[in-house]
């Protein structure tokens, strides 16, 4: 136990595979899979022997928790391609980790390594040709659990199913993306789950997000609840502002996730003497720095996203465009990380993790 091991893995292979049907170059975000899945059901108490099978629906009892309380976590990784056709994770123990943290938050079991990341990358090894080489290009992991037990009294289930589906992708914004700061709703309040990768902290988001859409917002900038002056994070990603030549990103709390590219961008901005401040950052303060020209650059920072330059921001109903920059630090972070990531340059910090 604990070595990854995959000897216990229950193999089903699909007779056909859809590769062929799929367009690569124009793939959404999030809506193509893979022909394989991975199933580990826990109950009695103990998890039972994980299964790869062909990607298909399966049934739940109508009353299962994860439908009425929403219990239910996720994480979201990626496999990058070199050139010599090896794939890679990327610090895929902080995800595990991660997991196994949202997962006690929410009453739920932990899930051992040998499943979440050994399970993983027998998956990805099987489906090795939907991962595709060069930059841009990846493999989207979502590792989830729910709470498959029946009973809709208020309680946690006592049967769990841990499932990895995969998904080529791309990137997850098309276009330019605006945000606006948050006013009135919140993402997440001090003791609540907003730490957590809780299927409930996205799906509370898609109601103010709509408005901001409707408005022509990609994303809305959240601040905390209590009072509103302290900017934490965007809804799929954490959050980093560039004033004058410092970087400026809130401290992880129990409102803010704990982001792996966040993590990853301030380890690596230290290494290139980018100077980063990991403190509240006041709405206030961005104003004030939009108005005297001090702001240069916001960006979001996350795996799906990447790391994803906003141009702007909308607070008080005023909208506040941001420089067109030469010299961006978001793009230059960007490529140092991508490049560790698809191993075009050395990875000094030993993220990257063959499969
Ligand atoms: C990710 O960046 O992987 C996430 O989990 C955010 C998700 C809402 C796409």
């Amino acid at each position: 136990m604990g070595d990854n091991s995959t000897s216990d893995i229950i193999i089903n292979k699909s007779a056909t595979s859809h590769i062929g049907a799929v367009d690569f170059e124009n793939l959404s975000f999030g809506n193509t899979f893979t022909d394989h899945m991975l199933v580990c059901d826990f109950r009695n108490g103990a998890w039972e022997k994980p299964v790869i099978k062909p990607y298909e629906p399966f049934l739940i009892d109508p009353s299962a928790k994860v439908f009425h309380y929403g219990q239910a976590i996720f994480e979201g990784m990626k496999a990058y391609k070199d050139t010599n056709d090896d794939v890679w994770l990327f610090r895929p123990e902080e995800n595990f980790d991660r997991f196994n943290k949202s997962a006690e938050r929410l009453a739920m079991p932990s899930v051992p390594e040998e499943v979440f990341i050994g399970g993983m990358k027998k998956l990805i090894e099987i489906e090795k040709e939907w991962v595709k080489k060069g930059l841009g290009n990846s493999l989207y992991i979502r590792p989830f659990m729910i709470a498959i037990g029946s009973g809709v009294i208020a309680a946690p289930s006592t049967q769990y199913r841990f499932m990895i589906i995969l998904s080529p992708a791309r990137s997850y914004y098309s276009g330019e993306v605006k945000v606006i700061i948050a006013e009135h709703y919140s993402r997440a309040a001090n003791g609540g789950i907003g730490a957590a990768k809780a299927a409930g902290n996205y799906s509370a988001q898609f109601y103010p997000t709509k408005l901001a859409n409707e408005m022509g917002y990609q994303q809305i900038i959240w601040t905390d609840d209590a009072t509103h002056t302290k900017l934490e994070e965007a809804g799929t990603m954490n959050v980093f502002f560039r004033i004058n030549d410092t970087l400026y990103t809130a401290p992880v709390s129990e409102r803010i996730l704990d982001g792996v590219t966040r993590k990853s961008i301030i380890e690596l901005a230290a290494r290139e003497n980018i100077k980063v401040e990991v403190r509240p950052v006041l709405v206030s303060e961005l104003i004030e720095a939009a108005d005297n020209g001090s702001l240069k650059e916001i960006f979001g920072a996350g795996t799906a996203a990447v790391i994803n330059p906003i141009v702007g921001f909308s607070y008080q109903d005023k909208y506040h465009e941001l420089p067109k920059l030469e010299n961006s630090m978001a793009l230059e972070l960007k490529e140092k990380l991508t490049n560790i990531q698809y191993k075009v340059a050395e990875d000094t910090f030993g993220w990257t993790v063959k499969i």
